[in-house]
C-alpha cells in the first residue's frame, strides 16, 4: 500500500516520504480500515508518540496521521460491534502508525460509525477537533448552561468546534485569537472577541472556563481571570499557573464512540459546522505540509478519490 513515513524527527515534515508498505494486519480487537480521508494535526511530529513505542522505544519508520474516515476492510479475531463494509469515523491511538497510508489497524473501540450521508472529508475532520472540544469543556470543564467561557484560538481549528459546542450548551463564549481571526470566530457563535495581539485580555473580567489552546504566557494570565470554583482546561500541556481558587486542567484527547456519535448528530442537522482548510490527495500530501502558504483550518488527505 501507499502510506507517508517519517524517519527523521529533527527534518520535520520535509523529512515525510511517500513509500510502499505492507497491508497491516489486525490483532485481536482490531479493525483494518480502509482509509478514504485522513486528517493531520500540523504539529504532529513534534509529539514524542510519532518516534518512540511506550517503551521509549525508537518506532520509525512511522505512518503519521491520527484522524480518518473510511470503510472496515477486515476485522480481527473477536472484533465484535463492527462490519466490513461499514462506514467508520474516529482516532488511530498515538503509539501506532497513523492514517496517512491506504490502510490503517485501529482498535474497533476507538470508532465510530459514520452516517452514509456525511462526506468522509467532514468526517475526518470533526475528529480530532470535535472530541478535545467536547472533553475540554463537559468533561473537564463541567461546563454548564449560564456560565461564560473564554476560547483561545476561537478561529482555530479545535477553538471554533470548542466556541461552537458551548454556545450551543447555552454559554456566554469570548473567542480570542489574532485580529484576522475575528469574523470566523463571531460566525462560529462567539459573542465577543479579544484580539490578543492589541487587546487587553484582562479586560475580559471573570469567566467560569478558560479553554486554553496557546499556553504559554496566555495561559498563565487567563489563570487570573478565572472565578471562584472556575477550571483552567488547557490542551496545550501542562498549564505554567493556576487559578487562585479553581482548577487547571491538562489534558490529551481520547476516543470516544458516543461523543463522536454525539458530535456526527450535530453536523447531520446543522448545530455543528467544520473548520476545513487545505483538502489534497495523498500523492500531493508531503507538498501541502510543506507548503509556505498561510495554513488556516483542518488539511485533510484525501486518500481515496
Ligand atoms: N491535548 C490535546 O489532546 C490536543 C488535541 C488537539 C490539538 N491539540 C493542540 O492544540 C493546538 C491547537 O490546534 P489547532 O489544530 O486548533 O490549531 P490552529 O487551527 O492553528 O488554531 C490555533 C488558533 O490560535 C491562533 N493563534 C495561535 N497563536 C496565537 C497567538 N500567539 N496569538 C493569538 N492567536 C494565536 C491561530 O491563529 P493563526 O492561524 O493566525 O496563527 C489559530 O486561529 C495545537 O498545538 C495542537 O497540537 C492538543
Amino acid at each position: 500500500m501507499k502510506a507517508i513515513v517519517v524517519t527523521d524527527q529533527a527534518a520535520g515534515t520535509a523529512g515525510m516520504k511517500l513509500v510502499e508498505r505492507p497491508e497491516p494486519q489486525a490483532a485481536i480487537n482490531d479493525v483494518v480500515v480502509q482509509v478514504h480521508a485522513s486528517g493531520f494535526t500540523w504539529d504532529e511530529l513534534a509529539w514524542p508518540t510519532t518516534w518512540t513505542d511506550r517503551l521509549g522505544r525508537d518506532r520509525t519508520p512511522s505512518i503519521p496521521g491520527h484522524e480518518l474516515a473510511g470503510v472496515v476492510s477486515a476485522l480481527g479475531y473477536g472484533t465484535t460491534g463492527l462490519s466490513v463494509g461499514q462506514r467508520v469515523f474516529g482516532l488511530v491511538d498515538w503509539y501506532r502508525d497513523g492514517t496517512l497510508a491506504e490502510y490503517v489497524v485501529v482498535e474497533a473501540r476507538n470508532l465510530a460509525p459514520l452516517p452514509g450521508d456525511v462526506d468522509f472529508t467532514v468526517g475526518a475532520s470533526l475528529v480530532m477537533p470535535g472530541l478535545t472540544a467536547w472533553q475540554g469543556l463537559f468533561e473537564h470543564g463541567r461546563l454548564q448552561a449560564g456560565q461564560s467561557v473564554l476560547v483561545h484560538g476561537a478561529a482555530g481549528v479545535v477553538g471554533s468546534m470548542a466556541t461552537q459546542l458551548a454556545r450551543e450548551a447555552g454559554a456566554y463564549v469570548i473567542g480570542t485569537g489574532r485580529a484576522a481571526g475575528r469574523q470566523t470566530a463571531l460566525d462560529f457563535g462567539a459573542k465577543e472577541f479579544v484580539d490578543l495581539e492589541n487587546d487587553a485580555l484582562e479586560d475580559v473580567g471573570g469567566v467560569d472556563l478558560v479553554f486554553d489552546v496557546l499556553g504559554g504566557d496566555i495561559g498563565k494570565r487567563s489563570a487570573r481571570l478565572i472565578r471562584a470554583g472556575g477550571t483552567l482546561v488547557s490542551i496545550a500541556g501542562p498549564p505554567e499557573a493556576r487559578p487562585g481558587d479553581g482548577l487547571a486542567i491538562d489534558f490529551v484527547v481520547e476516543s470516544d464512540r458516543a461523543q463522536l456519535r454525539e458530535i456526527v448528530r450535530r453536523v447531520r442537522d446543522g448545530r455543528l459546522r467544520t473548520n476545513i482548510g487545505n483538502v489534497s490527495t495523498l500523492d500531493d500530501a508531503v507538498a501541502t505540509f510543506n507548503s509556505t502558504e498561510r495554513r488556516a483550518g483542518k488539511t485533510i488527505i484525501r486518500v481515496r478519490p
